[in-house]
């Protein structure tokens, strides 16, 4: 695996490989990397001739009293996963290298609305945040096809949304949310769980399969559901964020006749912030 630290070093090759007419393959991560990471790059290689993937803990999508600080940076460790799986490049550019002119006067890409609710009604400029960063690393490497995790729904909603109205020519893939077997769906965040919390901390991943248990069951009262989930989470012993069903694209309330839906949630524990969803056809 090659790495590269700077936007230019990282260029040449690729556009190397472009002229060989290698179809390119991109996952964005912010490192700390775990068995649902690798599977965006295992997906990224069923369909492309080479994949780069990117490390890179963006200040920019952290809000002031949010864990940018103390965001777990494993680069050796990370490095020694993409080796064993075969990835082809690693990108891993430092604050100066992606912000050269700093933060406070870098352009912006913003997509409205989407980002008003859900997690960005709880993270305000997060998702600003994200799809600048993700602009930018598009510009950077250029890949065919970019991958990310259905766990993030709505940042994946978001970006599909960014690419299309700013005529980004890539195709964005969602790859399924991986799991640990009691069903949390992994994160770089779970490792700020107590020992205390951990058996507990699937509730939302419970809860969220309650209330689609009870949807297909012919249950439409969605303001209910959202609440008796929030009651459970609340007894688990966690602070539950948000609980909605919504329409699966536009990421509103779901309507009683919507088809494609998606229950989404947010929970704190004490030291993390966790988030699930799950779709329904
Ligand atoms: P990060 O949290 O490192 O996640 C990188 C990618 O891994 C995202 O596409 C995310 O959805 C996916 N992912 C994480 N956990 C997953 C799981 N349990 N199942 C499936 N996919 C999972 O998301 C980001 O970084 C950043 O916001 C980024 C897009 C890199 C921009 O900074």
């Amino acid at each position: 695996m090659q790495i590269f630290h700077t936007v230019q070093g990282l260029r040449q090759p690729l556009a190397q490989a472009r002229r060989e007419g290698k179809r390119i393959g991109f996952v964005p991560t912010m490192g700390n990397l775990h068995d649902a990471h690798i599977e965006l790059v295992k997906r990224a290689q069923q369909t492309n001739d080479l994949v780069v993937c990117s490390i890179f803990v963006n200040g920019l999508q952290f809000g002031l009293n949010e864990d940018w600080d103390k965001y777990p940076r494993t680069f050796e460790d990370d490095c020694a996963k993409l080796r064993a799986v075969g990835c082809d490049f690693l990108f891993h550019p430092d604050d100066k290298e992606m912000y050269p002119n700093g933060l406070d006067t870098q352009s912006r890409v913003i997509c409205p609305t989407m980002t008003d609710v859900l997690c960005g009604a709880s993270r305000p400029g997060h998702f600003e945040g994200v799809t600048t960063v993700v602009t930018k690393l598009f510009n950077i490497v250029q890949p065919d096809e970019a991958i990310f995790g259905a766990k993030d729904f709505q940042q994946l909603a978001v970006i599909r949304r960014m690419a299309e109205d700013l005529c980004v020519p890539v195709e964005i893939t969602a790859a399924p949310i991986h799991r640990e077997v009691d069903g949390l769906a992994m994160s770089s965040r779970n490792g700020y769980l107590s020992a205390a919390e951990r058996p507990r901390a699937n509730q939302l991943n419970v809860s969220l399969r309650w209330i689609v248990s009870q949807i297909e069951q012919g249950n439409r009262d969605f303001p209910a559901l959202e609440a008796e989930a929030k009651r459970q989470i609340d007894t688990a012993g966690f602070k539950p964020d948000y609980i909605s069903v919504c329409n699966s694209k536009t990421l509103e309330l779901a309507a009683q006749d919507d088809k494609d839906i998606t229950v989404l949630g947010a929970m704190y524990t004490s030291g993390a912030r966790l988030i699930d969803n799950i779709s329904l056809n």
